[in-house]
């Protein structure tokens, strides 16, 4: 008998502690652009109970995606959603972090969306990043929400003269994720189906240490100092939020964007991380 499908892009820790929170009595089918990574991550996994199925994705590709929800297709109904694969501006050149954050993340949103079933939900990951950039104007970001996905990456903000570098380009992906879980709500809500989406702070994880390393190392390293909790934050506490979003208890939450950070959005607007303190 085909089980209920979970499909998880990124197979990192933040997307594998949503997938053991929610992912027990499905088929989890984890898919990720290195191969290695979802293999690890089904291994352990299966060695702890779960149904896990390691697949290879390149969320950059509409016919990666396609063929990625093909595969789901064939296991049984898809029911779940979790995105969480990523770049992140110390990972990957602009155009990188642009096809894969920003289009890659709207094409697999708008494909699902296709084809989940009704009382089916999703989360994808976008970031605090998104919150510290100033707001755009409601034309830019009906612009980001609803403009078809092969057409995006040809907006006049997104153009290479507009983007300061891989931190603004990073911020405007994760700002588009927002805006396009409002658009794709609207759509899924058509089908039963629910998309929100988690905007994690500083989470502890191979991408943050990526940070942490890289050029931006002790603004990272500053900002969960000086945020409320005084720390970074743990998947764990991700698959806390993904785990309202994507139970009963979230049946009226659709559209939304949850910001789990520590604190620090607000330290940056009003305490001790404003930039001019
Ligand atoms: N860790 C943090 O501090 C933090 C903070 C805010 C937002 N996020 C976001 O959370 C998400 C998950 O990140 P994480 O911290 O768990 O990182 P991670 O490095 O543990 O996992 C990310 C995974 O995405 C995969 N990936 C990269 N490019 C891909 C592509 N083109 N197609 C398919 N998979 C691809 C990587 O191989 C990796 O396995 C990302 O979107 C990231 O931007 C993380």
């Amino acid at each position: 008998m085909n089980k209920d499908v979970m499909i998880l892009t990124g197979a990192g820790q933040i997307g594998m502690a949503i997938a053991r929170r929610m992912g027990y009595g499905k088929t989890i089918l984890v898919a990720d652009k290195n191969p290695a990574n979802a293999e690890a991550i089904a291994k352990t996994m299966n060695e702890a109970g779960y149904d896990v199925i390691a697949a290879e994705v390149d969320l950059a590709s509409r016919k990666s995606i396609l063929a990625l929800i093909d595969q789901a297709q064939d296991l049984g109904d898809i029911t779940m959603l979790v995105n969480a694969a990523g770049v992140s501006p110390s990972q990957a050149p602009v155009e990188t972090i642009l096809n894969v954050d920003l289009y890659g993340t709207a094409v697999l949103m708008e494909e699902v969306g296709k084809v989940i079933a009704p009382g089916g939900v999703g989360v994808t990951i976008s970031s605090q990043s998104g919150w510290r950039m100033p707001a755009l104007t409601a034309e830019e970001d009906a612009l980001l929400a609803t403009t078809p996905t092969e057409e995006l990456l040809s907006l006049e903000i997104l153009q290479p003269e507009n983007i300061r570098d891989t931190l603004h380009a990073y911020q405007l992906a994760k700002r588009c994720n927002e805006k396009r879980v409002m658009a794709e709500a609207v759509k899924w809500g058509e089908r039963g189906a629910r998309i929100n989406d988690i905007a994690p702070g500083i989470i502890v994880t191979p991408l943050a240490i990526d940070e942490f390393n890289g050029p931006r190392g002790d603004f990272y390293k500053n900002m969960f100092a000086k945020c409320p909790a005084s720390r970074p934050g743990t998947a764990d506490e991700v698959a806390n939020v993904a785990e309202l979003l994507m139970s009963d208890k979230g049946a009226f939450i659709t559209g939304s964007t949850f910001l789990i950070d520590g604190g620090a959005t607000s330290s940056y607007f009003y305490g001790p991380l404003k930039p001019e303190a």
